[in-house]
């Protein structure tokens, strides 16, 4: 009787002194396992005299029940704790700092870009796109500036020396697309273009639109139409437009388009170049194998970053491509 009392005892001590689940299934395992203690005292029954297996039977069943008892009420102790434990550690301190996520924005001239792109989408054009690296061919023969042409002098090339160049306008796109299909076209072309010049107002690359429509019956009032159209929505608000006789060797006609434009500070409105556009040239079309007895057509193309600079108040276009963060988040 006393050996129970004590094993009860000093069982029921180590238990409620357990200081976590794995401890406690070890003391289950000392006393309750196969080789337990209180297993060991049950085994024992076995040699007894039948009236001392009767009494000590009772107590050591009872002792076992009691263990089972502690040990199970021990464990959802031990659980509970450890769950709070957990909330505790896990719980989100909902006054600390934030970590102070940053929007990005585009680039001014990417929005330029992408609102003519839109612009004329609407219109009905498609997008067209040629390669940047170009041969001699696309950039210049086939628009019709032969050779030794002069008007070659005014693109400031960069040449690869072989035979390719890093194409001066987005013209060339004109060529590619007459040539591999049928007219009626209405494409524009976007994209950059690269000149070896830089100051203020020039950097070697920008980025430009180029426009072309070819079918039955097209003419320069069909021009003049789309690019008023085109203007007005881009700026937003009325504007005075006029056209201005200019010479390239792709159009004929040719004319450079002007916008009239608030100088500001009540300085008298003054005319603005914008673009350059013209009817296609025969020759244009002939080497495309378009007949030119039976389609005319109209181009145009504009830099990008000078309608950007309209735009949004831009003075130096240098300021497009210094990466100032200060500048580039007023367009977020
Ligand atoms: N390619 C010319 C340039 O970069 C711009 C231009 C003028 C494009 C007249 C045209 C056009 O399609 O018809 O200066």
């Amino acid at each position: 009787m006393n050996q129970v009392t004590e094993l009860q005892n000093r069982a029921l001590a180590e238990i409620s002194a357990s200081a976590d689940l794995r401890q406690l299934d070890d003391l289950r395992v000392r006393y309750l396992g196969k080789k337990g203690e209180v297993t060991a005292q049950l085994k024992a029954l076995g040699s007894m005299e039948p009236e001392q297996r009767k009494a000590h039977g009772q107590s050591v069943n009872a002792l076992r029940d009691r263990l089972n008892e502690a040990i199970n009420d021990r464990r959802a102790m031990l659980e509970a704790e450890a769950l709070e434990q957990k909330l505790l550690s896990e719980k989100v301190d909902v006054t600390l700092p934030g970590r102070g996520e940053e929007r990005g924005g585009l680039h001014p001239v990417t929005l330029a870009m992408d609102r003519a792109i839109a612009i004329f989408t609407k219109l009905g054009f498609d997008v067209a796109t040629g390669p940047e690296v170009e041969s001699d061919h696309y950039n210049f023969e086939a628009l019709n500036f032969p050779p030794h042409h002069p008007a070659r002098a005014m693109h400031d090339t960069f040449y690869f020396g072989d035979g390719r160049l890093l194409r001066t306008h987005t013209s060339p796109v004109q060529i590619r697309v007459m040539e591999r299909s049928e007219p009626p076209f209405r494409i524009i072309a976007p994209g950059k273009v690269f000149r070896s010049d830089s100051d203020q107002t020039h950097t070697p690359m920008f980025h430009q639109v180029e426009g072309l429509l070819v079918g039955k019956g097209v003419s320069m009032a069909d021009l003049k139409g789309v690019l008023h159209t085109f203007v007005e929505a881009f700026f937003e608000r009325s504007l005075a437009m006029r056209f201005r006789p200019s010479y390239f060797p792709f159009t004929e006609p040719s004319a450079e388009v002007d916008i009239g434009w608030e100088k500001g500070g009540g300085a008298e409105p003054g005319w603005l170049e914008i673009l350059g556009c013209g009817m296609v040239h025969p020759n244009v079309l002939r080497g495309c194998d378009v007949d030119p007895e039976t389609y005319t057509g109209y181009a145009f193309g504009m830099g990008i970053e000078r309608l950007a600079m309209l735009r949004y108040g831009v003075t130096d276009l240098r300021q497009f491509f210094d990466n100032d963060l200060e500048f580039l988040r007023q367009f977020q």
